[in-house]
């Protein structure tokens, strides 16, 4: 493996820090201390130093993807309930300059209507839901296809 690993950020939306209590039957009981030491492990297994990170606040996920857009990082995002309508969101994820990769642990497409839009899926590079924890775990496999080794 190569001495400098690669960074990448997992940028996590509102609600997704409640996971383990948060509608189990939907999200599985795997918490969101767990869902980041899996994450940091299956990245760092790929050549990735991940920074997890998760918030409620739409202003502060805008912040992250700006400094992402500015420092080249990829991004592997679940933009929890932004993904179906924030613009705000979008438009920050369009900025990036590095490759996004949207995630989600349910598959929205096969919940509420309203979940069956994703306004960020059209700037990403490629999208994965439905599979749990090992949503992120493909997403890292696909980000590391998409950029070469250092
Ligand atoms: C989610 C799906 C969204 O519809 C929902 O609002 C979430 C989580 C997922 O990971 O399955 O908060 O992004």
């Amino acid at each position: 493996m190569a001495d400098t690993q690669q960074p990448v950020w997992v940028l996590n939306g509102p609600n997704l820090d409640r996971l383990g209590t948060r509608e189990p039957d939907v999200y599985g009981t795997v918490d969101y201390p767990t869902l980041v030491e899996q994450v940091v492990e299956a990245a760092s297994g790929l050549g990735f130093t991940a920074e997890v990170r998760q918030t409620n606040d739409e202003a502060e996920l805008i912040g992250w993807l700006h400094e992402a857009a500015d420092a080249r990082i990829p991004v592997v995002l679940n933009p929890a309930a932004f993904t179906h309508y924030s613009y705000a969101i979008r438009d920050a994820c369009a900025m990036l300059t590095a490759p996004l990769i949207e995630v989600h642990l349910s598959n929205p497409l096969a919940r509420e209507e309203f979940r069956h839009t994703s306004v960020v899926g059209g700037v990403a590079s490629g999208s994965i839901a439905g599979f749990g924890i090992e949503s992120y775990r493909l997403a890292l496999r696909a980000l590391r296809g998409m950029i070469p080794t250092p």
